[in-house]
């Protein structure tokens, strides 16, 4: 058997018609960037997770750029956020002339660990990002109640969890502003670079739709602000646009493929990730914890069956943070994670045939090993 990490053209059949359709007409029309489709994604994204500003931007990195100067986030100032994650999270900070402030996360959700942030804030700390990694809801009851004590804005980093929720409300409405992408290979993916910044305050969302087009508001070239250029193509967002109306249930095509794995891996000497009976998960990774990773992964490639390591080396190791000063064991749960995880297939158009081969495979491993 062959099993690719992801199967993207399976995806594409299924809105191959419409697509295709609507990019003629988009070609036809010769309306590129910004336009209708651009505004339908902004309204369907702003109405499914329940904010009222929702800004199309180039990909996913622009947005959080985009959402961290909304912030105001400037030279000298501090950002606190999780060393696992995408570079993107801690380089937009560092982009922004602010440094990163790294903290562990929490072994079983892989994601930022509150109980750590409070004694990391110093009188420079002037946002906070908590990324909902592998589309797990980070805890957001404890994460706002430290941004209220303290009076410090949350950017959710929801990059890898669209349609992941509490009884709250969805990843993305929680926060100050959140940074979203569109990226092909995330859960609601494009067929190209996208990206989106959603903020529950009008103020910010305002902002951030000026600072994506060199900061100009209604009045052509005039700048009220020094921005970027962000914009997202016609042709993308339609793509976008065609793809949502599945996004539930290939969201929930994923849970039960993860609900699937960790019935049949239980009895393994490996960590496993809880998956609760909510909707608070959406499975954009499906990632186990296990000593002999680079060793199950290399008999699995053997096998066909492709994998992936989210992430190899934590941030605060990267050679380009050096000057950060963090060591080995400042975060010894990241650094833990990144020696033991492993990404196995989870995507929706996985079938029950190939899903048994890969829990054979697991299995073999270690009754090979053991
Ligand atoms: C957690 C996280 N943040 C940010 C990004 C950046 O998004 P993009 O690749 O669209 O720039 C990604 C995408 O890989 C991500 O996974």
């Amino acid at each position: 058997m062959n099993i690719p990490p992801i199967n993207l053209k399976a995806q594409f059949k299924l809105v191959q018609k419409d697509l295709l359709k609507n990019i003629k007409e988009i070609l036809t029309e010769q309306k590129l960037i910004l336009g209708q489709y651009c505004s339908r994604l902004e309204d369907t994204i702003a109405q499914y997770v329940g904010v009222p500003s929702a800004i199309s931007c180039a990909n996913g990195t622009d947005a959080l750029i985009l959402a961290l100067m909304a912030l105001g986030i400037k030279e000298g100032d501090e950002v606190i956020t999780t060393p696992y994650t995408f570079f993107a999270t801690a380089s937009s900070v560092v982009l922004m002339g602010a440094k990163p402030v790294f903290v562990d996360i929490d072994k079983e959700s892989m994601n930022i660990d509150p109980g750590l942030i409070e004694g990391a804030i110093t009188p420079k700390t002037k946002a906070i990002i908590a990324v909902h990694l592998f589309g797990k809801l980070c805890d957001m009851d404890r994460i706002l109640a430290i941004s209220k004590k303290y009076g410090i804005p949350v950017v959710e980093d929801i990059a890898q969890s669209l349609g992941s929720r509490n009884d709250q409300g969805m990843s993305g409405s929680f926060g100050d502003i959140a940074a979203l992408s569109f990226y092909p290979t995330k859960n609601l993916g494009g067929i190209g670079e996208g990206g989106m910044v959603l903020s529950r305050r009008g103020d910010l969302g305002e902002k951030a739709r000026k600072l994506r087009v060199h900061g100009m508001g209604s009045v052509s070239y005039l700048h009220e602000m020094v921005g970027i250029n962000s914009r997202l193509d016609e042709i993308k967002a339609c793509a976008l646009v065609v793809k949502f109306p599945h996004l539930e249930a290939w969201n929930r095509k994923r849970i039960e493929n993860a609900r699937f794995y960790n019935k049949k891996l239980k009895d393994l000497p490996v960590l496993l990730p809880h998956i609760g009976d909510d909707l608070s998960y959406i499975a954009h990774q499906y990632v186990i914890r296990v000593q002999e990773r680079d060793r199950l992964q290399e008999f699995l490639k053997q096998k066909g069956i492709a994998t992936g390591i989210y992430y190899p080396l934590p941030l605060h190791l990267q050679p380009c943070f050096a000057y950060l000063g963090y060591k080995k064991g400042d975060c010894p749960i990241a650094e833990e994670a990144a020696l033991t995880s492993l990404a196995l297939p989870i995507y929706p158009e996985l079938k029950k045939t190939e899903k048994d081969y890969i829990v054979a495979s697991v299995k073999e491993f270690f009754n090979r090993t053991s």
